[in-house]
């Protein structure tokens, strides 16, 4: 049997009375039905994530980095996963502050794997969001997976907690499968060598 991934599923918004969790969850059971994962949604609704940065950058300070005690297990949580999807809404024509927050306390977590995306917005469906997401996580030295979900007009493609679009199932599982493929090939050659970042 192929050994699973372990997928981290990021929740981006942190608003009050936000949609954000609904996608999350529907994406985490597409995730568990697709097989090859073990999934960990991180909300990051529940972490404290100051705006505020240390001195020193996480890319050279490395496993010193100074980060509060709150982040502790979000760093350890998304050190731990071998694949992300993150799931954003659009705000002015790109992706919450918190989402951005939580990337930049972190450097190695995102190194040499796989990200996916998962939006919603109005008329452009986060679009906006997700392709700036794809310019920062390249800086950290991920690799962005080119077919995700995009749900334009969230408010009347939703019902009941999944999408109304019958081909929704599909496209995630094309996004699951892309994840999976990239997830072993990066895992395998991470445990070989050591990335150089
Ligand atoms: C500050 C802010 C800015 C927004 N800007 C956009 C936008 O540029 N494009 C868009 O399609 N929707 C925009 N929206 C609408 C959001 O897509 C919608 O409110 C969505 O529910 C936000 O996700 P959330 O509920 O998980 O926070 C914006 C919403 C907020 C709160």
């Amino acid at each position: 049997m192929t050994e699973k991934h372990t997928l981290a599923i990021v929740v981006g918004s942190v608003r009050e009375g936000r949609f954000g969790p609904v996608v999350a969850s529907w994406v985490a059971g597409q995730a568990r039905e697709h097989g090859g994962f073990d999934v960990d949604v991180v909300d990051l609704a529940n972490f404290e994530i100051p705006l505020a940065l240390p001195a020193v950058s996480p890319k050279f300070a490395g496993d010193a980095y100074p980060r509060p005690a709150a982040l502790a297990s979000l760093a350890s949580r998304l050190a731990e996963a071998d694949a992300f999807i993150l799931v954003t809404p659009e705000y002015n024509h790109s992706y919450p502050a918190a989402l951005k927050a939580a990337i930049d306390w972190h450097f190695t977590q995102w190194a040499a794997k796989p990200v996916a995306f998962v939006s919603y917005g109005g008329a452009a469906g986060g679009r906006h969001a997700v392709l700036h997401l794809e310019n920062v996580l390249t800086e950290l030295h991920a690799v962005t997976i080119r077919d995700g979900l995009a749900f334009p007009n969230y408010f009347t493609a939703w019902q009941d907690g999944r999408p109304l679009d019958p081909a929704a199932p599909g496209y995630a599982k094309t996004m699951l499968d892309q994840l999976t493929w990239w997830a072993g090939a990066l895992r395998a050659a991470r445990a070989a060598t050591p990335y150089p970042a």
